[in-house]
């Protein structure tokens, strides 16, 4: 049987666990993939791969940091969720379209009900107000929390995001600085390249009670943001489980069948823990 063939463009890339994740999904359903993980130096490369992918008949891409919105301009047809969140991070080619469309939205819920956390008339505090913030701004939203928190150090890009949803009332947004007079939260999520970076976060201990901290990056490591969250005594949560939904969805956009999630969690973590992941190559 012809192998699919799927990419996933970033930088950096090595990290990454999609291909194991893409992998587990086509070969649960007996389906011949070809998954290759690539290094983008830049945008011109990034044009350049892309062109080879669709001219030797790959089935779709993978987009991660940081190049989430600029590859919207790849695709020539923009799901309503990608047009919204201004980026996408995946691109489904087929004979006549090449679509984009964002799935973090879609995986971040399925996370967050996986945990059990819920939203509706929750104060929720959002870190960043770039990329991975707008790709799941909607989806929060949709879950019907009290009131939505941008904190960002270009204040410019809340307010971008502000006039965009126009609900004045439900998300406002504040300078770190002013955290500081803020009540608590009952859930902080943080969308920032921080932990990528491994930065330290400046944050103020008064957010915090009975918190549930979020992050949207995964690592081995704890990252800076929930190891603060933790010695406030948050219940802490990395973004490895909105990999794997995020990554179902793209599954679903590109075979039509729902890829089962449940045992990949247990087995992500073992592996990401035991930092052993030429195993599953
Ligand atoms: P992504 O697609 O991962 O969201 P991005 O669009 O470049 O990447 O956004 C990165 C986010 O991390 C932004 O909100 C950025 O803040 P600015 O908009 O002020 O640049 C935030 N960020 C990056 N480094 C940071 C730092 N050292 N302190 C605070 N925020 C930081």
């Amino acid at each position: 049987m012809k192998k699919k063939i799927i990419c996933v463009f970033g930088k950096p890339i090595n990290h990454s666990l999609s291909p194991i994740i893409h992998n587990y999904f086509y070969k649960k359903n007996n389906i011949s993939l070809y998954y290759k993980a690539l290094n983008i130096k830049n945008k011109k490369m990034l044009k350049k791969e892309w062109i080879n992918l669709v001219k030797c008949g790959g089935i779709g891409l993978n987009v991660t940091v940081p190049y989430k919105h600029y590859a919207i301009k790849l695709a020539n047809k923009v799901c309503y969720r990608a047009k919204i969140a201004g980026a996408v991070n995946t691109l489904i080619i087929n004979k006549t379209n090449l679509y984009g469309d964002t799935t973090d939205g879609v995986g971040l819920i399925r996370d967050l009900k996986r945990l059990k956390i819920k939203l509706l008339n929750k104060r929720i505090l959002l870190l960043g107000a770039g990329g991975a913030i707008n790709s799941i701004i909607q989806q929060l939203l949709d879950l019907g929390p009290k009131k939505i928190y941008l904190v960002n150090r270009t204040l410019l890009k809340c307010k971008e995001i502000i006039n965009r949803f126009n609900l004045k009332n439900i998300i406002k947004f504040c300078s770190y600085e002013a955290l500081k007079n803020k009540k608590s939260f009952d859930v902080i999520i943080n969308g920032t390249s921080l932990s990528i970076k491994k930065d330290k976060i400046s944050l103020y201990k008064n957010i915090f009670k009975k918190t549930i901290a979020y992050d949207l990056m995964y690592s081995n490591l704890m990252t800076n943001f929930l190891l603060f969250s933790k010695l406030n005594k948050a219940k802490i949560y990395d973004g490895l489980g909105m990999l794997i939904e995020q990554a179902a969805e793209t599954y679903f956009l590109l075979n039509n069948i729902h890829p089962k999630t449940k045992n990949l969690h247990k087995t992500l973590r073992n592996l990401l823990n035991n930092n052993d992941k030429k195993k599953y190559y």
